[in-house]
């Protein structure tokens, strides 16, 4: 499996091989690779390395190392639900196949169906989305929910890229997204990269931006949207959203089905607490005082009445949104 190590960017674009589940399920620990639907797919691919490597003559053996595999891949992070949906998609696949051989065939075309089915899904999302878009728009977003967060394309940058493809002008406003700094370091990358127009702000110049009228929309991607419509994503979403009805400005999730999650509701969620080495370095070099304790929540939840509509790759949707979820999803 070959991937871009997003850890590098933007200063080196490096591909990084790997040949088994452990060093996949590292890899997205890391965040050599993240974003949604980035992992669920990477995760799936360290289920299809788990069968191919696999030298079990049975069956029941065969599925008993996919279920091991599938543990250690669930526990690297826990909010996105993509990561949950592609592990047991995956895993489904070789439980119904009849014999070692046939599941190993499954696994392994089943994955590579996800791929470019995400593909294909993330550029439907990206029409609909884009119908949102007027000419001349400044879209304000929050860390990467782009080409590199997904397999190719990207759901909020796919918004923009297909309003860009329309002939609109388009520009994208990108916070930084603390601590990670996924937004200077990647979507910044990819904006730059396509030459679309795209300026960069601390994550706190938000607001002010927001008040002197430079914001026309907000975007943003999702980790998981519950059956109660709460969306979860990177953190200062939420802030983000606040603003936006302070503001009069709407406020959108760009997500596919796979991070829809009808299971829970929103208060059945884990949020992700990572490292304090995020907050209290910057790339290696201490910045706060030693002995510091350090809240560091990866992800938070932004309440549906703060959400305009949610766009999909089947289109809006709207307010009542645990109605309207439970139509896209049967
Ligand atoms: O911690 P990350 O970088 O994996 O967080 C990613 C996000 O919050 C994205 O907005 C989300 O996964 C959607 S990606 C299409």
């Amino acid at each position: 499996m070959r991937m871009i190590d997003q850890t590098a960017l933007p200063l080196k674009l490096t591909y990084v091989t790997y040949r088994t589940p452990e060093q996949v399920a590292d890899a997205i620990r890391t965040m050599v690779v993240r974003g949604a639907p980035a992992i669920g797919v990477a995760a799936a691919m360290g289920i299809a390395l788990a069968a191919v490597r696999s030298r079990a003559r049975r069956l029941p053996d065969l599925l008993k190392e996919l279920d091991s595999s599938a543990t250690l891949l669930k526990g690297t992070r826990p909010t996105a639900v993509n990561l949950f949906w592609g592990i047991d998609r995956v895993v489904a696949k070789a439980r119904s196949a009849a014999s070692v051989r046939g599941a190993k065939e499954a696994v392994t075309a089943e994955v590579r169906a996800m791929a470019d089915e995400d593909v294909r899904v993330n550029r439907e999302l990206g029409k609909a989305g884009a119908s949102l878009i007027r000419d001349g728009d400044t879209i304000l977003t929050q860390c990467n929910a782009g080409a590199l967060a997904t397999v190719g394309y990207g759901t909020v940058l796919g918004v923009v890229r297909a309003a860009v493809e329309q002939g609109k002008l388009v520009k994208v406003l990108v916070p930084e997204t603390r601590p990670a700094l996924q937004g200077a370091r990647l979507t910044a990358f990819e904006l730059v990269h396509d030459r679309i127009a795209c300026t960069l702000i601390a994550d706190t110049a938000v607001g002010y931006m927001m008040s002197q009228g430079r914001v026309d929309r907000a975007v943003v991607g999702a980790d998981r949207i519950t059956r109660d419509g709460y969306v979860f994503n990177k953190i200062g979403t939420y802030q983000e959203a606040v603003l936006a009805k302070r503001h009069g400005i709407p406020f959108h999730s760009a997500a596919p089905r796979s991070t829809f999650d009808l299971a829970r509701t929103h208060d059945q969620v884990t949020i992700e607490e990572r490292g304090a080495e995020e907050l209290v370095e910057i790339r290696g070099k201490r910045i706060a005082p030693r002995g510091i304790p350090v809240a560091n929540p990866a992800f938070d939840m932004t309440p549906p009445e703060l959400v305009t509509s949610i766009i999909t790759e089947r289109g809006l949707v709207e307010t009542p949104f645990d109605e309207n979820i439970a139509r896209l999803m049967s």
